[in-house]
């Protein structure tokens, strides 16, 4: 059955067959959103096919991927992470239905792994050879796992300040890694760069149109969860913007199925510095480039790749982009950790700095459900979490300097 009608371009509109791009907008450059054919996948799926479908992973969805059959599937469970009813932490922000999606619980520990499956799937139906991307360091460990029992290697560029736990990643999974000394920016530049001269295929978020299907899973799986019912508001941080894009791009796929009658507020969790979809968002005018410098590495972006698709999803779902600091960001690492037993890496943890910023402010009620993504695993940057977690208590070999301890914090 033929899914795919073909692209929209984000920025001027204009249709395109699937030959017709293999990136971008042939007409103007900007990015490109996969159109289904709505109308004959509503007789594929439906809530009841959804609930006989005993697979457990992003690909109980395939009918609504770009992607044919089962061949190129990388053999290791991306998506259908846990969703929790997040209520200790809710209840400290006087919140009664906050939800919690552990998306740290991935095969590579983030949520790209739902977009380098479905990337990796098509390239090997597609037949490249090399599959290159380039990463502030989660995009590329996702990669490098989905690729790992590939013939080829994927070729992988990232900047040389990345948390070495995620160069070990792509290390350990065998990617060819080439260490840019500059930014992330400059990284994604390099990458496109090399692709043209060598053929490889170019993975990069907010440049290749497959991430952003593979991200909209993870809203696929909210509606799911929640039994149908759409929540008020989504949380999620953003960089590139590609994972708050790909989340609207899910709850409209569902709605235009039939499948959901309402669609939740997207909000995009930016950090101060570097905050140019909040930026652009608030001037209601064009994505500008900023500085991009954040303690949160994974949203550390000076120009958002996909910022014109996530700017689209906040006004169109009437939501909002809200900014929180570093310190805002570090501090959310342990009060979700204490609040509901996810350990996140600072990107991830910044949605629920948003989230807290947004509750005091009175932006989120009471009853209003929310789900914050939780991103990425907190393992993925240790030293940062370090920075927030306090410090053991020396005790030597001592007996008697446990029990100071245990007087002193009143442990009995
Ligand atoms: C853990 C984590 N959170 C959030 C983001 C932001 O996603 P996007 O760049 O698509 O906005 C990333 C991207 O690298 C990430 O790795
Ligand atoms: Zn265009």
């Amino acid at each position: 059955m033929k899914k795919i009608e073909g692209f929209r371009c984000i920025a001027c509109g204009s249709p395109c067959g699937l030959s017709e791009a293999k990136y971008v907008c042939p007409r103007c450059g900007g990015n490109l959103s996969v159109v289904y054919d709505h109308k004959a996948l509503r007789k594929r799926i439906s809530r009841k096919s959804l609930k006989a479908d005993p697979e457990r992973s992003l690909w109980r969805y395939l009918d609504v991927l770009p992607v044919e059959g089962r061949s190129g599937i990388p053999p290791v469970q991306a998506g259908w992470t846990p969703l929790y009813h997040a209520r200790k932490l809710g209840a400290d922000l006087g919140l009664k239905n906050l939800y919690l999606k552990d998306d740290g619980r991935n095969p590579s520990a983030s949520f790209k792994d739902r977009a380098s499956a479905v990337v990796a799937a098509r390239a090997f139906e597609t037949g490249e050879k090399t599959v290159a991307g380039a990463s502030t360091g989660n995009a590329a460990a996702s990669l490098a796992c989905m690729m790992a029992q590939r013939e080829t290697k994927p070729v992988i560029f990232v900047p040389r300040t990345a948390p070495p736990a995620k160069v070990a990643q792509l290390l350990v999974y065998g990617a060819t890694v080439l260490s840019v000394d500059g930014t992330y920016d400059q990284a994604f530049d390099l990458c496109r760069e090399a692709c043209d001269e060598f053929g490889w295929y170019n993975r990069n978020t907010g440049y290749n149109p497959f991430t952003r299907e593979g991200k909209k899973t993870c809203a696929f799986e909210l509606c799911e969860q929640l039994d149908w019912k759409v929540p008020d508001f989504v949380f999620v941080s953003a960089g590139d913007g590609n994972i708050i894009s790909g989340l609207w791009k899910g709850f409209t796929d569902f709605h235009a199925l039939g499948l959901i009658d309402r669609l939740p507020r997207m909000v995009a969790v930016q950090a101060e510095g570097s905050a140019a979809i909040a930026d652009a968002w608030k001037s209601g005018g064009p994505i500008k480039p900023v500085s991009g410098k954040t303690v949160a590495d994974s949203i550390s972006v000076s120009l958002p790749r996909d910022g014109a698709a996530a700017v689209a999803a906040l006004k169109e779902s009437k939501g909002f982009a809200v900014t929180v600091s570093d310190r805002e960001i570090l501090a959310a690492i342990p009060a979700l950790a204490r609040g509901a037993s996810v350990f996140a890496e600072p990107a991830g943890a910044a949605a629920y700095a948003g989230l807290a910023r947004c509750a005091a402010a009175g932006k989120i009620r009471e009853n209003d459900t929310a789900v914050i993504v939780i991103t990425g695993s907190g393992l993925k940057d240790v030293a940062s979490a370090m920075k927030v977690a306090g410090r053991p208590h020396e005790v030597g070999t001592s007996m008697a300097s446990v029990r100071r301890v245990a007087a002193r914090e009143k442990i009995s």
